[in-house]
């Protein structure tokens, strides 16, 4: 049986991580996958986390199965952050996920249950699980462009034509906040005129908000998902702390249906438990007992905001380092200013990817990616003089 497998590729991000931890080159830079760190290269466990986790280990006194839709109290105190005072407002069914990546599978394989003739729409570049996961499901996948790489900037116009082209029922997958890879994001007035559009066509979104507080705030990160909630009747929303509250192997996500219409929500959470329980049946619970903990409690929901503050604000300066170089070669850092979170586009090739990592010590994901938050702020003349003097690159600084 196993000899008529053919050999895949290891995934080029993860794999990244390996081929990072084997090079001896002391002053090596990573710049690969998706997780923050502080000013001395590490990424520490929240200190809101390690006082939650304490008391857990104190206070549990049972590791008895929960139902498929996990901790209910981290599930509603993560639709009250997302959600803020609209929460009030919506219904919502919600359940916990094995981190975000769960969250949109089941929420994918909904979507698919109500509309097996669909299409789902995904701006490119993504998150490029985004792609593998609809194909998986057997979703038929439509593109339009959201970030043009090569003028490094957003083509917001494209979203909208898209969705004006779509069917009724369609599914619009939206970064929330912080596009990875682009850091490129939706402004206001744009999530206006994406809910309007979406309303007219009767399309649904699937917004994956992955990054709330690491942009412009907790409740700036989360406005595009609430403008949408003004305009259309349901959406789907995944949503993980991986990076907001560092718990990225915890595994911590939930997956929502935001309606007006408590018969539909009922209805669909009794399909999202059902493919819940055939993928993983109860999800982990460890890391959603300690984002409980921490939000039920106001002195650690404060800690745990103020550190993610600081998290932002040492993003935010990498930013604006890099920024400050102006135009090196092709790339054009000028941008990195206004875009959020934690990652940009080089636009390099491949082969300059490969230079970089095997000549500087420099690792970044093959597409060009890099991830901010790996950045020291003594890497940044490291990097840029880097980029600098790749062949391809004519070294002029404008500022
Ligand atoms: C990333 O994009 O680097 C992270 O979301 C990690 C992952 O799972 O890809």
């Amino acid at each position: 049986m196993l000899a008529s497998l053919e050999a895949r590729p290891a995934d080029p991000l993860l794999s990244l991580i390996k081929l990072y931890e084997a090079d001896s080159r002391p002053d090596k830079i990573d710049l690969g996958v998706g997780v923050y760190r502080d000013d001395a290269g590490r990424t520490p466990v929240m200190a809101a986390v390690k006082v939650a986790e304490t008391r857990l280990i104190e206070l549990q006194d049972s590791k008895s199965y929960l139902g498929p839709e996990g901790d209910t109290g981290f599930v509603d105190a993560m639709a009250s952050l997302a959600l803020g005072n609209a929460v009030a407002g919506s219904g919502y069914a919600g359940l916990q996920t094995p981190g975000g990546t769960g969250a949109l599978r089941l929420l994918l394989e909904l979507w698919q249950r109500a509309n097996p003739d669909g299409s789902v729409w995904l701006g490119t570049p993504s998150w490029p699980v985004h792609e593998a996961m609809i194909r998986r499901v057997g979703a038929r996948l439509q593109t339009y462009v959201h970030y043009d790489i090569t003028a490094q900037r957003a083509c917001p116009d494209n979203l909208l034509a898209a969705i004006r082209s779509a069917a009724p029922g369609d599914l619009f997958l939206l970064h929330g906040c912080c596009h990875n890879p682009s850091g490129a994001d939706t402004d206001a007035t744009l999530w206006q005129s994406i809910g309007e559009a979406l309303s007219n066509v009767g399309a649904i979104p699937l917004v994956d908000l992955a990054y709330q507080g690491l942009g412009d705030g907790l409740d700036e990160d989360a406005a595009g998902l609430r403008t949408l909630l003004d305009h259309v009747p349901e959406i789907l929303l995944a949503y993980s702390c991986d990076k907001n509250f560092g718990l990225y192997r915890d595994r911590v996500g939930a997956a929502y249906v935001l309606s007006g219409n408590d018969t539909h929500l009922g209805i669909a959470k009794g399909h999202l438990a059902e493919i819940a329980r055939s993928c993983w049946s109860i999800p982990p619970d460890h890391g959603g007992a300690v984002v409980r903990v921490i939000m039920a409690d106001r002195a650690l929901t404060a800690s745990w905001r103020s550190e993610l503050t600081q998290m932002t604000k040492r993003i935010q300066s990498i930013r604006n380092r890099l920024a400050d170089f102006g135009d090196v070669g092709k790339f054009a850092f000028g941008r990195l200013r206004h875009e959020k979170g934690m990652f940009a586009l080089l636009p390099a090739t491949p082969d300059e990817v490969a230079q970089l990592r095997s000549n500087h010590g420099i690792f970044m994901v093959g597409s060009g990616r890099i991830n901010l938050a790996g950045l020291q702020e003594a890497d940044c003349d490291r990097l840029v003089q880097a980029i600098g003097r790749l062949p391809s690159f004519a070294h002029k600084r404008t500022s």
